[in-house]
């Protein structure tokens, strides 16, 4: 990347147990991104902020800021604010001392500070908070009181590890629309950590999918949502029906018995390989409708979910799931449609087996 202002290069992290928490782990991060780290509790999202951070030692690789390597600096002398998971206020401190922290340290003028403490306060939706006890405030509170600490210090790059994790959904909702205000008014660089996939998509520019120290897939949120690249992937962001299948040639694929035209190329003949669908791209048909070779099924159950009614409709041995804002009743008979835009194909690879188990366990 051109004007990345972070490079990470095959960055390895193992702990002295010999476990390895990053296996080589390469991103580049552009000015003023919003870049999301996702993926399952253990993944190491947390390990790899912490390397940026300065707080962990990499076992190899490189971590550049504008081109310098700054793995040898300690924390406080990098561009770069964290706020942590666990949210580590000072309790003995008010709101606003503990806000003031940073500029306190570095010594500027106290007026400035105090009109600074208040905007932060603000922009963080707790205006007048100013004397408040950290021990008086709810979690969610807490949480955005470590935003305000860590952005009152103006730093280039803001780690954001699940800072989000405590609050209710509607304030939730509410912090992920001011967060990313924050960050597209301040041109702050921000790389945010969650294993919930619907605020990586909602939030970011890039997201980083984990699993095991690894980046799986790294992409804008549609890229990985239309296009995951690996059953993990697909099964990690959203809903999906995810199923083995052939590739018979290119553009031709077969699975749930029949053939289907596809977009995709170049997996050579008689593949084996991972489908998915997302269950709004699964049509239901009517029977008396003239498609011919395809696969036909019955719903086996209708639930309303606000603003489409989710339904599993049985066919053969697999259960698929069925999002449609028109709802048809348990025991219809129906055939199935797919787009072939709307048919994704994915190299098989290790977690396959699982994630394939899974979801032809639904069929139980
Ligand atoms: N000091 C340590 N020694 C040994 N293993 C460690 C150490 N610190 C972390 N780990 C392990 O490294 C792995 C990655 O941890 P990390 O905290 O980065 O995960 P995470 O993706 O942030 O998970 P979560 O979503 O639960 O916060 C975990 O299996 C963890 O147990
Ligand atoms: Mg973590």
């Amino acid at each position: 990347m051109e004007n990345a202002i972070l490079s990470i290069k095959n960055l390895r992290v193992v702990f002295e147990d010999g476990f390895v928490a990053l296996g080589g782990v390469s991103i580049d991060i552009g000015k003023n991104e919003f870049v999301t780290l996702l993926g399952p509790s253990g993944c190491g999202k947390t390990t790899l902020l912490r390397c940026i951070g300065g707080f962990e030692r990499p076992s190899s690789g490189e971590i550049l800021y504008k081109g310098k390597d700054i793995i040898p600096l300690p924390p406080y002398k990098r561009a770069i604010n964290t706020v942590f998971q666990r949210y580590a206020l000072f309790p003995h401190l008010n709101v606003a001392q503990n806000v003031a922290f940073g500029p306190d340290l570095r010594g500027e003028d106290k007026q400035k500070t105090a009109r600074e403490v208040s905007r932060m306060l603000e922009m963080v939706g707790l205006a007048g908070y100013e004397k408040r006890k950290i021990s008086s405030l709810s979690g969610g509170q807490q949480q955005r009181v470590a935003i305000a600490r860590a952005l009152i210090n103006k730093p280039d790059v803001l780690l954001l590890d699940e800072p989000l994790a405590a609050l209710d959904l509607k304030l939730r909702r509410e912090m992920q629309l001011e967060l990313k205000r924050i960050q597209r008014e301040s041109g702050i660089t921000f790389i945010f950590v969650t294993h919930d996939q619907e605020e990586a998509l909602t939030m970011s520019d890039r997201v980083a999918v984990m699993r095991s120290g690894e980046i799986l897939q790294l992409g804008t949120p549609e890229d990985i949502y239309n296009e995951p690249q690996s059953a993990f992937v697909a099964d990690f962001i959203g809903d999906s029906n995810i199923l083995p299948g052939t590739m018979v040639c290119d553009r031709k694929v077969r699975f749930l018995n029949c053939e289907f035209a596809c977009v995709d190329e170049g997996f050579g003949e008689q593949a084996e390989v991972d489908i998915v669908v997302r269950p709004e791209d699964l049509k239901l048909r009517p029977m008396e409708d003239k498609l011919e070779n395809v696969p036909q099924g019955v719903v086996e159950s209708l639930l309303f979910k606000g603003v489409h009614y989710e339904m599993k409709v049985r066919s053969g041995e697999t259960v698929l799931l069925v999002h449609s804002t028109h709802a048809r009743q348990v025991g219809t008979r129906v055939k199935l449609f797919v787009a072939p835009e709307d048919i994704q194909v994915m190299h098989k690879s290790d977690c396959s087996p699982d994630v394939l188990k899974k979801h032809a366990d639904r069929a139980k």
